[in-house]
């Protein structure tokens, strides 16, 4: 594989050209008026893995968006790799706060990224990520060194929870057999610094809805006299964390897993620097639950957050008004050993239990799954840093992330095997937010690193 740097140096121009063309299509999945361009994606996906060298691609209708399967199997004696990524994006509101277009794809430079970054909606989570395997795969066929079989499970619903690849994976655990589960859809620490994610959080997402009068009252006329259910649902909220910023959810900890404090040692040991966190977000300070780090705070321990909150009048200038209703949509990020349906049950039960009288309440859950850790003496694990240390010219740091990929753990029970988290993201590649964007050293990096990944596991699973 010692060609594959100049492959990626004589083919760059058209991998990055091949990518925008398919960032101009806004796949947004949690958005139906994006429907057709949605399935369109999966056509392109399609195509890609055609022209790439799969000797089978085909489309898998689901309920929802298509999954597009691909593979080449050369031997049924040797490994097989599945490699799993997502043609869905994040709705890219709010738009007025993009410096460009999100489905117009332009290179621009940044301080983190002085080579250039490709700046769309889906840059980086995950088209960018995800066609980094397609070209890898087809450097490999190109040179004629694909070292195993690959299969490949591209869907089209992850940002909306991935309920229908659920389904298709406990339908098609035959199909999709396999050795090891390749996943670029994380990050890594630094340009400099490669990281290898060996943990996701689990995740409850639910919406809250509390009712108060029948209709829309004058604030004068029935103010104080009537509970108002956004003053009630804000009260109800910020009782879900003590003055430690636990949550105080009667059973919620229950389960959480404790590291010990060599493990958090451990941790502490990726390079970080808490100023320029603060720096980075423009924040005076940071904020989260007593007796933890920041690192700590978004990777081992659980939490609840408000992801959105309306009632009432919204509009310009003032009205005078006691909203009938107000709704909030609360996710709680989870660790391992947490169950994610349990958890919901103990939201609502607490969440009905507060309600004061003068209010109904509901509680809707939306989707979950949980989380994910896995250890770094797999064959797998052991591969990848192999292939990082070979590309970076330094090992990589195993890192556990506060992201969800819920389908991972869902890949193990079903499919009996490790998934490996080669993400080559970077946390300020701003991934669901405006300006989203993905390093162009970070994409033809993840080009080069992935062939490596193949050899190594092949060779490891040898031994
Ligand atoms: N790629 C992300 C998850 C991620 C990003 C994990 C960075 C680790 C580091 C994925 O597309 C995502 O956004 N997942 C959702 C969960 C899903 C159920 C909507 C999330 O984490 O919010
Ligand atoms: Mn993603
Ligand atoms: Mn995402």
């Amino acid at each position: 594989m010692e060609n594959i740097k100049a492959y990626v140096q004589e083919n760059k121009d058209r991998f990055i050209n091949e990518l925008i063309e398919l960032l101009k299509i806004p796949s947004v999945s949690a958005d139906t008026a994006y429907s057709q361009d949605v399935i369109d994606t999966s056509e392109a996906v399609k195509l890609s893995l055609e022209k790439a060298g799969c000797d089978f691609v085909e489309i898998c209708e689901t309920d929802g968006y298509p999954i597009v399967y691909g593979q080449k199997m050369i031997d049924p004696a040797l490994p097989t790799i599945l490699v799993y990524g997502h043609y869905d994006v994040q709705p890219a509101d709010p738009i007025e706060l993009w410096t460009s277009p999100p489905f117009e794809p332009v290179i621009k430079t940044t301080d983190i990224h002085p080579e250039g970054a490709i700046f769309a909606r889906g840059a980086c989570d995950d088209k960018g990520q995800m066609y980094m395997h397609v070209k890898a795969f087809e450097y490999m066929i190109q040179n004629n060194n694909l070292p195993c079989n690959v299969k490949f499970m591209i869907e089209g619903e992850e940002e909306v929870g991935s309920v229908n690849l659920k389904t298709f994976v406990e339908n098609n655990t035959e199909k999709l057999k396999n050795d090891v589960i390749l996943i670029s859809d994380t990050g890594m620490i630094s340009n400099q610094q490669p990281s290898i994610t060996t943990g996701l959080r689990g995740l409850s997402y639910v919406e809250v809805e509390v009712t108060g009068p029948n209709r829309d009252l004058h604030s004068g006329l029935y103010g104080g006299a009537v509970a108002n259910p956004i003053n009630i649902l804000a009260k109800m909220i910020s009782s879900l964390h003590d003055e430690n910023n636990h949550i105080t959810i009667p059973g919620f900890y229950d389960n959480v897993e404790e590291l010990s404090l060599e493990e958090r040692a451990e941790m502490a040991k990726a390079p970080f620097s808490l100023e320029k966190y603060k720096n980075a977000l423009k924040l005076n300070d940071v904020y989260g639950e007593k007796g933890y780090t920041t690192n700590e705070r978004n990777s081992i321990r659980p939490t609840l957050d408000v992801n959105g909150i309306w009632g009432g009048y919204i509009g310009e200038g003032a009205k005078t008004v006691i909203a009938s209703q107000a709704f909030a949509k609360i996710s709680m990020r989870l660790v391992p050993n947490q169950d994610w349906e349990v958890i919901t049950e103990l939201f609502t039960k607490h969440f009905m239990s507060i309600a004061p009288a003068g209010v109904t309440v509901k509680v809707k859950p939306h989707h979950g799954g949980q989380g994910y850790v896995t250890p770094i003496d797999s064959i797998g694990y052991q591969a990848a840093n192999m292939a990082y240390t070979e590309t970076f010219g330094t090992p990589a740091i195993p890192v556990r992330s506060g992201g969800s990929i819920p389908i991972v753990a869902l890949f193990e029970k079903e499919l009996k095997s490790k998934t490996i988290l080669m993400g080559f993201g970077l946390d300020s590649d701003a991934i669901h937010s405006p300006n989203e964007h993905f390093g162009i050293f970070n994409y033809l990096k993840g080009i080069e690193t992935i062939p490596l990944f193949y050899k190594y596991f092949v060779e490891l699973s040898k031994k």
